[in-house]
């Protein structure tokens, strides 16, 4: 009976893990998708403390089950509260290392219940060994066939963990500056080596385990045939486990910052994998749910951020794009120069227009004032303009960015338009105010063969009558190159953080 709730649980589990992520997909449902998700996990966590047993025993180290829950919920909690809006591809990256690290630990403490099963037909004679099998309970009995897909998965949860927690940790470290770039010459070729040796080590132990046999006292000769194992299997795993996590690290490094992102969605599908991979050894069926959705989501987001960049995933990982040093892409130019606008003149021009689009990008966040900009764009339609936003996929630093500032401002999600519906409306369009965007706006990508930013599709902003643009400098934005819009004819810089320019611009537009 107990078995029975415990598998129901656990499709309850899954169930509301496909039902979460669908809901996701949609902001309007978003938050409500996360909590339904969560909750199945905690019926499955639940379930599998209080009704799983093993060899009749259940679970009995409560005070460390439920400690751990504890401290973990108490960190989670106060690190989600405190989390600048900014901040958040750092905190994803970081607990995504802690699931990576998870599948490393669950791989460690396998391998050595693998072992030490296996240990006596290493160590002591064969026919003790015998006697060793056959009176314990060993639960690892079978053919070399199946004591190597044990060890596979054994092996590929160690690796594919282990990389996505030391990957992670860099990619935290880099996004808040704690880890500089580092490169050097032959580096690639350097981490194509370690992973040969990586899966040269783990090809050695699961084609020996394959070998091995169990004997049987019926069958004196293969007692004899197929016992041995090497010895140093546990100094390889340790092995393994060291170049894994060099490998991880090598593997990021190199990687520049604006593409960070794309790595940390990347390395968020590998601990999928791993964590899928737990779900194979305990037999897990929601585990091992769990950890498929999480790769193939994660696998999905990399692939359409690429697009969104309109760059390969190999340019991604060899690129490094928006590094430390500024990519500098075709050589610079001698641009124009360009003008300023006043804040009274930007507000007379907005207010007696009939269509602004708002451009929000990664400095909007930066000076947190999605709540003055919604404030703006209430005012201005009080006055009777028709102000909507223009949403590039990849403004703003992480997948969504955009659309998550404005909602916590409580902009209606149908105000919000994706890229290909506002570059149809920008022909028609007055005024649009781009708030520290800047790589998302750079017609660069449609003109220059020799930017790296050379294919992105972009908001087309310059087809709009007038582009007020707001930032404080002249300085380049992440893809470190110059944007030509600012040198057009058609637009106007403003100049100062997004959030006091938007303060002044609401007053003086109150005061017209
Ligand atoms: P960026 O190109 O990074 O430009 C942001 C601009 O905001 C900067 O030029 C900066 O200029 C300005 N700024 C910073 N703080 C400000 C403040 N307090 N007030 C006003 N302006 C401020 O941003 P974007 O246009 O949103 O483009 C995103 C970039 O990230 C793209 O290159 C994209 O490929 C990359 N990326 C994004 C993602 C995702 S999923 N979103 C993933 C990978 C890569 P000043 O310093 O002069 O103020």
């Amino acid at each position: 009976m107990e078995l029975n709730i415990l598998t129901l649980s656990y499709l309850i589990g899954s169930i509301t893990f496909i039902l979460g992520l669908k809901m996701l997909s949609n902001p309007a449902s978003a938050r409500k998708g996360n909590l339904v998700a969560a909750g199945g996990m905690t019926i499955a966590i639940l379930a599998t403390i209080f009704l799983y047993e093993e060899d009749g025993e259940k679970l009995h180290n409560y005070g460390w089950i439920f400690g751990g829950i504890a401290i973990g919920t108490l960190i989670g909690f106060l690190a989600a509260k405190r989390v600048k809006m900014t901040a958040m591809p750092e905190m994803v990256s970081l607990f995504n290392g802690m699931g990576g690290a998870c599948a490393m630990l669950i791989s460690i403490v396998e391998f050595n219940h693998f072992y030490e099963h296996l240990r006596p037909y290493l160590e002591i004679g064969l026919t003790e060994a015998e006697n060793f099998a056959f009176g314990s309970e060993t639960s690892l009995q079978g053919s070399g066939a199946q004591l190597a897909l044990h060890l596979v998965i054994i092996l590929a949860g160690l690796v594919i963990g282990t990389v996505s927690f030391a990957g992670s940790i860099i990619a935290w470290g880099k996004l808040n500056g704690r880890v500089k770039d580092f490169a050097f010459r032959g580096q690639h070729i350097f981490n194509i080596v370690l992973l040969l040796i990586i899966i040269g080590l783990s090809v050695y132990m699961v084609y020996h385990t394959s070998r091995f046999e169990f004997p049987s006292f019926y069958e004196e000769e293969s007692v004899t045939a197929n016992t041995w194992l090497p010895s140093s299997f546990k100094y390889i795993f340790y092995g393994i486990l060291v170049l894994s996590a060099l490998y991880g690290i090598f593997f990021v490094l190199p990687i520049g910052g604006a593409d960070m992102p794309v790595v940390i969605s990347l390395l968020n599908s590998f601990t999928g994998v791993a964590a899928a991979c737990g779900g194979f050894l305990y037999d897990n069926k929601v585990m091992l749910t769990g950890g498929i959705l999480v790769g193939a989501a994660g696998t999905l987001l990399t692939i359409l951020m690429c697009k969104a960049m309109n760059r390969s995933l190999a340019n991604v990982l060899i690129g490094s794009f928006g590094g430390g040093a500024k990519a500098g892409g075709g050589a610079a130019k001698e641009q124009g120069a360009y003008k300023e606008i006043s804040l009274s003149d930007a507000a007379v021009v907005m207010t007696y227009a009939n269509k602004v689009f708002i451009v929000p990008g990664y400095g909007l966040a930066v000076a947190q004032a999605q709540h003055i900009c919604h404030e703006l764009e209430k005012l201005l339609e009080s006055k009777g303009v028709e102000v909507k936003y223009a949403i590039h996929p990849v403004a703003g630093r992480m997948p969504g960015h955009m659309n998550v500032l404005l909602a916590e401002a409580d902009v209606p999600y149908e105000k919000l338009l994706e890229m290909e519906h506002a570059n149809e409306e920008f022909p028609t369009t007055d005024v649009v105010l781009v708030l520290g965007a800047n790589d998302v706006v750079n017609p660069a990508a449609k003109t220059d063969p020799s930017s790296p930013i050379y294919g992105m599709p972009i908001l087309d902003v310059e087809l709009a009558k007038n582009v007020i643009v707001n930032k404080r400098s002249m300085k380049p934005g992440y893809a470190g190159i110059e944007n030509d819009l600012f040198f057009q004819p058609r637009t106007s810089m403003l100049f100062g953080d997004a959030k006091k320019v938007l303060q002044d611009l609401v007053a003086e537009i109150k005061n017209l």
